[in-house]
């Protein structure tokens, strides 16, 4: 048995992006309750957008279904126009937020030492940061794949405990996968996701390493969740266009019944 098959439950995350106004984010969440598998295998998450959150927290209510942010900013209160706090989120009753995305990072300045000082900011209060790193394909094609990876952890973790290592999911979303329709191959997925978990080793130690999920995010579908989902460092899915439809989402937090 891998290691993942016996401490690390799988995590499907959806990602919504821009998309979804508060009343269509609600009637997804209806209908995605009624279509959960049952039992259920895993945490499920969707990230609707900040204006959405309330309603559906409100249409979440009672189910597993558990609510993500899509990032947050580190101050606690102030002249910050435009920007959310982490107490704003945890007084909703929000309890994961997506950091780093590489949108983010590719469209709104976001630096490795940005999502740190946000890091910083969700371990101080309650949320479940989701850390997300990978590399361009310029990266990937120069041979820079894991400097690219060490860079944005370092970013990220430093400064990060052992004990509150143990509130983190990192997602591995290589930008050359994100919304092309070109997903990793499991193999070129496992390998990095062995390379992040080795450098969780090295920096925490190995099982606190080994109680981190790391989710694979970039095309996943339900025709490639299970290849993916299955392997032994990949313990979730960060999912974009996929997961803007209730049934087709379902899909891939069913992937073992698949
Ligand atoms: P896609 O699933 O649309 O490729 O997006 C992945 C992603 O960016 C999730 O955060």
């Amino acid at each position: 048995m891998s290691a993942n098959e016996t401490s690390r439950r799988p995590f499907i995350a959806g990602n919504w992006k821009m998309h979804k106004t508060a009343g269509e984010a609600a009637a997804y969440i209806a209908r995605l309750k009624e279509l959960l598998p049952s039992p259920l295998d895993a945490d499920v998450a969707v990230a609707p957008t900040f204006v959405a959150l309330p309603a559906a927290l409100a249409a979440a209510q009672g189910s597993p279904i558990g609510i993500a942010a899509q990032n947050v900013f580190w101050e606690k209160s102030g002249a910050f126009t435009g920007e959310v706090s982490t107490a704003m989120l945890e007084d909703l009753g929000v309890t994961w937020v997506i950091l780093g995305h590489s949108e983010r990072r590719q469209y709104f300045g976001e630096t490795d030492e940005t999502v740190g000082r946000r890091l910083r900011a969700v371990l101080d209060g309650r949320m479940g940061p989701i850390v997300c790193v990978g590399e361009r394909l310029e990266e990937r094609e120069a041979g820079r794949t894991w400097e690219v990876l060490t860079a944005q952890l370092a970013g990220a973790l430093d400064g990060v405990s052992p004990d509150e290592a143990g509130r983190l999911t990192l997602a591995y979303e290589p930008v050359w996968a994100i919304g092309t329709g070109r997903t990793a191959t499991p193999e070129v997925a496992q390998e990095a996701h062995a390379f992040l978990r080795q450098e969780l080793v090295k920096r925490f130690d190995k099982p606190i390493a080994n109680s981190i999920r790391i989710l694979y995010g970039g095309s996943v579908k339900p025709e490639n969740a299970a290849g993916l989902l299955t392997l032994p460092d990949i313990d979730g899915a960060l999912v974009g266009g996929a997961s803007l439809e209730a049934e087709v989402f379902a899909k891939i937090i069913d992937f073992k019944g698949a």
